[in-house]
């Protein structure tokens, strides 16, 4: 058997030292047994120290074996057999994604199919298939939507989200899949900006704080079944960019750039994520997917990570502003240090681009096997060689009650009391009335990424809406009406409670640089409540805050519920008194739209000042 072994990072010497002692440990079966045994190559033997089981596995693969592991292609562009002719080393659901019915057990099939076909190719290279599950395993019908990070963050449990991270990769891991494009630790720094619900705060402490979700998600270790490979996203300034653009130009110094937007990352770094997806966004108008400087000076040699970077949607077909890549956008991400691409259609075109950048030298092989080391790295301690198919007994764990208890927790705890004349808690014995058109809609209290990349109004999931939730915590004794626009509201109640605030979208589809007031029938419903003279709670359901001002003093409490996801009765604990509310802004509340953008420190008057939250008093 020769021992012609290249370990990166280690000497050939080193290598075959290491070797011999494996063969010696009975750990390597020699090449004259390698018909019998399972272990053989090397890289099948999961005894093996990873690296050596890289160097093994790079060895015996072509060029085209390693330019297509650096691809990821959607679903619904590849059929497995298709990835696996490419040699495609990861899939990915967009967001919305789904096989039909969606389900727990046809997402797992579907898993299995792509690794089926991937696993029968001569090296057997297991893909890595990734999914947006940014509050849950959203895409799935069934699964546990959490509050989105804009009221985790108000929640101020770090502990609490890192369970959250645990619950949410078990129940990916449920439908077979290992790597999720979460946690965004974007910096929000104007709410302006569609993606602030995705942002855990305005400050670097908020997002660094809740990279404990990054521990929940992988485990203990990432070849646990219930592990999954996270995402720290987007590197970097996303949150920073002028008017709150998003994808726009992030136009600050050096300094503040690492003062409020790498700190997060240089966190979840120390905490071992396992991978770094790119920012759309710019630096002072150079794009982040072609930023050598910032991805691999500083984040790959200066934060020392040795992880994926991954780029995002079509992120390097931004890099020149036109639709589509081009061989010189492939070259320039390339070299710039992005390892795996996220490329949904037309894979083929960008494995030819790439290969021709190869063989023209444009592209050093030394970039080509960096990639691949990351990537190969990641799968085998994931374990993907060893289990590549679904653990289909972790299904039972998609919306479970347990995972719907934490949630409810989550939603309970994120809530933040912003204005109580002592109306709240609500009595249970009194006669209540509910109205608005977020009170009784499950889509539009669990907003953008659910079911569809959008989120959309109306029964799209499974739980408990925040009417429901008022009706079941108020139990038998409170007489609970609703109705959306308040009609039927008289003085004969004792109090009403108002749900206002957005419907559901995602990304740039919810920039609103112009206003952040409530919509017409939010103004008419409260109108209304107002006209009956009975005190009432207003309700918040938004990704970020609204502008309220001028309504506030003529309402009699208030309350931000963020975007609590499916268990709605969480917001009916704190309305009740179940729980106390003890959630604090992580953004700080302006009290006119022209402040924006408004932050902690920057001297500007607001509404409510970062950290700001009420709680009842002792009874
Ligand atoms: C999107 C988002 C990114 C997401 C990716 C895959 O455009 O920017 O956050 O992970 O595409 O869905």
């Amino acid at each position: 058997m020769s021992l012609r072994l290249r370990v990166p990072g280690l000497s050939r010497k080193a290598a075959t030292v290491l070797l011999a002692g494996a063969l010696a440990a009975g750990i390597a079966a020699p090449a004259a047994s390698a018909a019998e045994s399972s272990w053989w190559p090397l890289y099948k033997n999961p005894y093996l120290p990873v690296q050596l089981r890289v160097g093994d596995l790079m060895d015996r693969m072509s060029l085209d074996d390693k330019i297509g592991q650096m691809i990821q292609s959607e679903r619904g562009a590849v059929t497995p057999q298709q990835a696996a002719e490419l040699r495609l080393g990861s899939i990915l659901s967009g967001g919305g994604s789904a096989p039909t019915p969606n389900t727990p057990e046809s997402w797992a099939n579907m898993y299995d199919g792509y690794q089926r076909a991937a696993t029968a190719t001569p090296l057997g290279i297991p893909i890595i298939y990734g999914v947006d599950a940014v509050h849950g395993h959203n895409n799935v019908y069934g699964a546990t939507v959490f509050p989105h990070n804009v009221g985790l963050g108000a929640a101020h449990d770090p502990r609490m989200v890192e369970r959250i991270g645990a619950a949410t990769a078990k129940e990916v891991a449920a439908t077979g899949l290992d790597w999720n494009f979460a946690p965004c630790l974007c910096v929000a720094r104007d709410d302006r900006w569609g993606r602030t619900y995705e942002s855990f705060g305005e400050l670097p402490g908020d997002a660094s704080a809740n990279t404990t979700v990054i521990n929940g998600l992988q485990g203990r270790s990432l070849n646990q079944r219930t592990s999954v490979l996270a995402t720290a996203k987007h590197y970097v300034g996303d949150g920073g960019t002028t008017g709150g653009d998003d994808q726009g130009n992030t136009e600050i110094s050096e300094q503040e750039l690492r003062r409020v937007h790498l700190p997060p990352f240089r966190e979840a770094v120390r905490r071992g994520a396992g991978s770094v997806m790119i920012s759309y966004s710019s630096w002072n108008g150079a794009k982040m997917h072609a930023h050598r400087y910032l991805i691999t000076d500083v984040l790959k040699k200066e934060l020392r990570f040795s992880g994926i970077v991954v780029s995002d949607w079509e992120g390097v077909d931004k890099i020149d502003g036109q639709q589509g890549f081009t061989p010189e956008e492939v070259r320039q991400s390339v070299t710039a240090g992005i390892d795996l691409f996220m490329v949904p259609q037309n894979a083929a075109t960008f494995i030819k681009y790439l290969r021709a950048a190869v063989d023209s030298g444009q592209v050093p092989m030394s970039r080509i096997d960096d990639a691949n080391r990351r990537i190969l790295t990641k799968k085998f301690e994931l374990g993907l060689f060893e289990r590549p198919y679904t653990d289909r007994s972790l299904l039972p764990s998609v919306g479970s009650t347990e995972h719907r208890a934490l949630a409810r927790e989550a939603v309970g705890k994120s809530q933040v009391l912003l204005k109580n004349d002592g109306v709240l808690p609500l009595k249970k014995s009194g006669r209540i009335f509910v109205a608005g058109k977020n009170a009784d809609d499950m889509g539009n209290q669990a907003g953008g990424w659910t079911i569809s990349w959008q989120g959309a109004s109306g029964p799209t999931i499974p739980g408990t809406t925040i009417l429901e939730g008022i009706r079941q915590v108020g139990g038998a004794s409170a007489k609970v009406d609703y109705d959306r626009e308040a009609d039927g509201i008289d003085g004969g109640y004792d109090a009403a409670v108002v749900v206002v605030g957005e419907k559901p979208y995602a990304e740039m589809f919810g920039d609103r640089p112009d206003s952040l007031a409530l919509d017409a029938e939010d103004q008419a419903t409260l109108a209304k409540v107002k006209a009956s003279g009975v005190p009432f709670v207003v309700v918040t359901v938004s990704g970020r805050q609204l502008d309220i001002t001028k309504e506030l003093p003529g309402w009699n409490a208030l309350v931000a519920a963020w975007l609590p996801g499916s268990e709605g009765a969480g917001v009916a604990d704190v309305l009740f008194g179940d729980r106390k509310p003890t959630g604090k802004l992580t953004f700080t509340w302006a009290a006119d739209f022209g402040q924006h953008p408004i932050n902690a420190g920057d001297g500007k008057k607001a509404l409510f000042p970062y950290g700001f939250g009420l709680t009842y008093p002792r009874r």
